[in-house]
């Protein structure tokens, strides 16, 4: 299987060598928890190696996460000059928009081979501004059992404005594969829940899951990540301790990697 490394030092090996090709990924995590820094690592260490990246932000605009990459010595403007970078910004009150279409021509014109979507978060407030070029009552057929049971309990999609978002999200995240790149999708946590995402559907529809967190783990409080799933592929598991350092960018810590026992 072809391998896609995000050349995070100290994460490939935790997902046998990279993401399987191809594959969706969801990056879930409270706020503040290194999710956009990953995903621009995860961008430029493609683009330096000729792997054109699309990084569509609905927060932070471009320029700013251009500073932030800057402060790791990640030039993604240089590498947005020769066309192997590319940000899509859709500012929060973009309004009308088939946002599906605008990715795709986003991605095709730079042939992209990676993409980023930073955040879903915006999606939960924002759903019914946009659209999805495609017959969702088709694709409704692949929703996968577990969701469907939960519809099928009236946890969510009513019919009503609600169920429409989760499933708006759904299929948003199956159609992502159409692009053909490996995806890394951010989705926001939130602070003590027991879901791995706000909207509680995106962990279904995605290939793989992994948690960002701050918090105490065996007496230390700092930064933690856990591959959740990852189809198609072993992977460690367990909490695994990282560092974003100024200069350097974000570092798994290797040796402690065998992860640490939690619950
Ligand atoms: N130059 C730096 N040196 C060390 N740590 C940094 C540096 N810049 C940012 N950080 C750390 O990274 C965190 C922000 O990372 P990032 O923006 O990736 O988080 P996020 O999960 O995307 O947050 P949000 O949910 O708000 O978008 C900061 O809270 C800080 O802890
Ligand atoms: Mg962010």
């Amino acid at each position: 299987m072809e391998r896609v490394k995000t050349g995070i030092p100290g994460f490939d090996h935790l997902v046998k060598g990279g993401f399987p090709k191809g594959s969706t990924v969801l990056l879930s995590g409270t706020p503040g928890t290194g999710k956009s820094i990953f995903a621009l690592a995860f961008i430029f260490n493609g683009a330096i190696k000729n792997e054109p990246g699309l990084y569509v932000t609905f927060e932070q605009p471009p320029e700013e996460l251009k500073i932030q990459a800057s402060l790791f010595k990640w030039d993604l403007g240089a590498l947005e000059k020769k066309g192997l970078v590319k940000f899509l910004y859709v500012p929060a009150d973009a309004t009308d928009m088939n946002i599906y279409a605008k990715i795709e021509d986003a991605a095709k014109e730079i042939s992209a081979k990676r993409l980023v979507i930073d955040s879903l978060g915006v999606f939960y407030i924002n759903t019914e501004i946009y659209s999805i070029p495609l017959d969702i009552k088709v694709q409704e057929v692949e929703l996968e059992r577990r969701v469907k049971q939960h519809m099928d309990r009236g946890e969510f999609i009513s019919g009503g404005k609600e169920g429409h978002r989760e499933r708006f999200i759904y299929v948003f995240i199956r159609k992502l594969k159409d692009l053909r790149t490996t995806a890394l999708v951010i989705a926001d946590a939130e602070e003590g829940s027991e879901s791995l995402t706000k909207d509680g559907v995106s962990e279904f529809a995605s290939d793989g899951v992994i948690t960002m967190h701050y918090t105490g783990v065996a007496g230390e409080e700092g930064s933690y990540l856990e591959v959740r799933k990852l189809r198609y592929t072993g992977h460690e598991r367990g909490f695994v301790p990282f560092e974003i350092q100024e200069g350097k960018g974000m570092i798994v810590n290797e040796s402690e990697s065998t992860s640490i026992l939690l619950k």
